[in-house]
């Protein structure tokens, strides 16, 4: 089995989200010896033929994802609608994390592909990697640089993937 992990990342947060995922995907599943697993930019993947599932997430910015990544949603629709396919998103920050609710065009995404599960993980935000557009945004909503991110969440959820990989196709 060929899984692809792919996301959109402005800063960096998500991406290394996307390597975590990828790490606990590879692991050995009760037994089996797990799959190969890449790890790409949406922008960097060019056809998803030799993908078996796909794990797609992006950073919200604006209630939105990056344009990236609803980009690489949009032009490879159908193939991803053809796939077992998980979608993360990486944004909430604070604490206790906020927004709390997931970005809406995010719901919609999963359910017109059929996603087997979509989770909205908090971020990282460091006002000092920000351009002054996105300073002035974050001054506005007053949010407080840190790392939000819980690992062990993230890994839960990727081995909560993992086995559903590994499990007979029609259970
Ligand atoms: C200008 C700006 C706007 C943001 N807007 C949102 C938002 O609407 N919803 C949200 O959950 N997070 C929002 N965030 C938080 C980011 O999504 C979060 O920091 C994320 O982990 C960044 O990931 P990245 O480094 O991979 O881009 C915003 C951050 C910035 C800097």
């Amino acid at each position: 089995m060929h899984v692809l992990v792919t996301y959109a990342s402005r800063h960096h947060a998500t991406a290394s989200m996307a390597q975590s995922i990828a790490e606990i995907l590879r692991k050995p599943v009760e037994g089996l010896s797990g799959p190969t697993v890449d790890v790409l930019a949406v922008d960097d993947v060019d056809v998803l033929d030799d993908f078996d599932a796909v794990v797609l997430g992006s950073s919200v910015y604006m209630g939105r994802w990056l344009k990236p990544a609803r980009r690489f949603a949009r032009e490879n629709s159908a193939a991803l609608a053809a796939r077992p396919l998980w979608l993360f998103s990486s944004g909430p920050i604070g604490d206790p994390p906020a927004p709390t609710a997931e970005a809406t065009d995010v719901i919609a995404l999963a359910e017109s592909l059929g996603a087997r599960g979509s989770r909205t993980f908090a971020g990282r935000l460091r006002t000092a990697e920000l351009g002054l557009g996105e300073r002035a945004t974050v001054r506005l909503v007053r949010a407080a640089d840190g790392d939000y991110r819980d690992w062990d969440e993230i890994r839960a959820w990727a081995a909560d993937i993992a086995r559903a990989l590994a499990a007979p196709v029609d259970q």
